[in-house]
């Protein structure tokens, strides 16, 4: 009996020794891609670092541009060079179609966690019936605004842009006239990059003046509330936007908001969680609300995980996504870092809605965000957001006029479309 024992544990000893081996000579490095805006480098290591204590792998951050029209070029040259270098991404709403051919299809490797998230972000992230990316967090465009500023003059949170033009000059003028010379009354993205897109399709979904190409491909931007949209943005800078912002991305206009010199700022969901910390100089003074526009229109945006076709450990690489957009990580990351979730479930969560009453405030600006053209348009995208962010960008450099610019911009939208999108 007692060397039966001996034998029994001679051979457990061995075999846990054979899988302690085995588990560290396969831990590999993980290579993502977290930041570099606002607080998504923090929280995206935090959470993948987290991962790697848990499995006995490491992890290595491959920092990309803020901008996402830059991201997207960078990860196309990896993806070309067919490059193994990358192992997760961050993929960006409007990406899937054009990525297509350089994901993985994490299906097989899911367990049917996706069925948990909004079906409308898994049909957004499946292409050709392959799960591209897993739903990591979603956006929509909102407007903030200083309380205490619209309560010093009397005024009232803006529905219209006519009224958020006449708000921000009042208060503008008014805060200058006390010297303080670097007060704006509206800040925003307006730099030529995907986030103008973002912002100018808002205005002019907004106006009634659609969404520059509908759901049957139909190119639609040469109408006359368009062109009056992104006149109307025209008058805003160096009025009560600074001409700065022809040259600002998400980070440029918070810097401006958070530091007390701005009234009204167009930002996502993140800047919440950033304009509430104790290095903010507005904490305590900002509300958030739905986007001025008749009807108003929030522009869809978010983030999401996927796995390069390319990465030479790729199961390895999908574990630690679906770690990562775990109802547990989304559930930290929306408490800190004011990161809406992809999972409904979620949003019945006291501690996430206390941190982020918009959450369930506004959940109707989210659940009626307005998509940019990337199912009509698909591999093209790309090329169709560049068209209408430099149209819109020249309109607001009054290079041109809205009416010329949308009439410019839908023969360039011809020329690129061809027969077919
Ligand atoms: C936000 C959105 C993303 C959008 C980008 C534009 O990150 O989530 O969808 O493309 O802003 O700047």
């Amino acid at each position: 009996m007692r060397s039966m024992n001996l034998t029994l544990f001679k051979t457990l000893a061995s075999l846990l020794l054979a899988v302690g081996l085995c588990h560290k000579s396969q831990a590999v490095e993980i290579t993502i891609t977290c930041g570099p805006s606002g607080s998504d480098v923090e929280f995206c290591l935090k959470y993948a670092n987290a991962w790697a204590t848990q499995t006995g792998h490491t992890i290595k951050n491959f920092s990309p541009p803020s901008s996402s029209t830059e991201k997207l070029a960078l990860y196309r040259q990896l993806f070309a060079a067919k490059s193994g270098d990358v192992d997760v991404l961050q993929i960006d709403t409007a990406w899937p179609g054009v990525l297509k051919d350089h994901l993985l299809d994490l299906k097989p490797l899911s367990n049917g966690l996706e069925n948990q998230h909004f079906p409308a972000i898994v049909a957004n992230n499946t292409v050709d019936g392959h799960l591209l990316a897993m739903p990591w967090y979603t956006d929509a465009g909102l407007l903030y605004y200083r309380k205490d500023l619209l309560a010093k003059y009397g005024l009232k949170v803006p529905s219209t842009w006519e009224e958020l033009t006449s708000a921000a000059k009042k208060v503008q003028a008014g805060e200058r006239s006390k010297g303080d010379n670097d007060f704006h009354g509206f800040v925003f993205q307006g730099k030529a990059y995907e986030g103008l897109t973002c912002n100018a399709l808002e205005w002019v979904s907004g106006s009634g003046g659609g969404t520059i190409v509908d759901a049957q491909g139909q190119i639609t931007i040469n109408n006359a509330q368009a062109a009056q949209a992104l006149n109307q943005a025209a008058s805003w800078i160096g009025t009560i936007t600074p001409t700065g912002v022809l040259n600002y991305e998400e980070e440029e206009a918070r810097g401006v908001f958070q530091n007390a010199n701005a009234l009204f700022m167009r930002n996502w969901p993140y800047a919440w969680a950033l304009l509430q910390k104790d290095d903010s100089l507005v904490k305590g003074k900002v509300g958030i609300a739905k986007l001025p526009g008749n009807p108003s229109a929030a522009t869809l945006g978010g983030w999401h995980l996927g796995v390069s076709k390319y990465s030479k450990n790729a199961s390895i690489a999908a574990d630690l996504v679906l770690y990562m957009t775990s109802a547990q990580v989304q559930k930290a990351r929306a408490i800190g870092g004011s990161f809406n979730p992809t999972l409904p479930a979620l949003y019945k969560d006291k501690d996430i809605t206390n941190a982020n009453d918009f959450m369930s405030s506004l959940s109707d600006v989210f659940a009626n965000s307005v998509a940019r053209p990337t199912t009509a348009t698909g591999l093209k995208y790309p090329q169709v957001s560049q068209s209408f962010y430099n149209a819109a960008h020249e309109v607001m450099s009054k290079r041109t006029t809205g009416e010329e610019a949308v009439k410019k911009l839908e023969s360039r939208l011809k020329q690129i479309r061809r027969k077919h999108w």
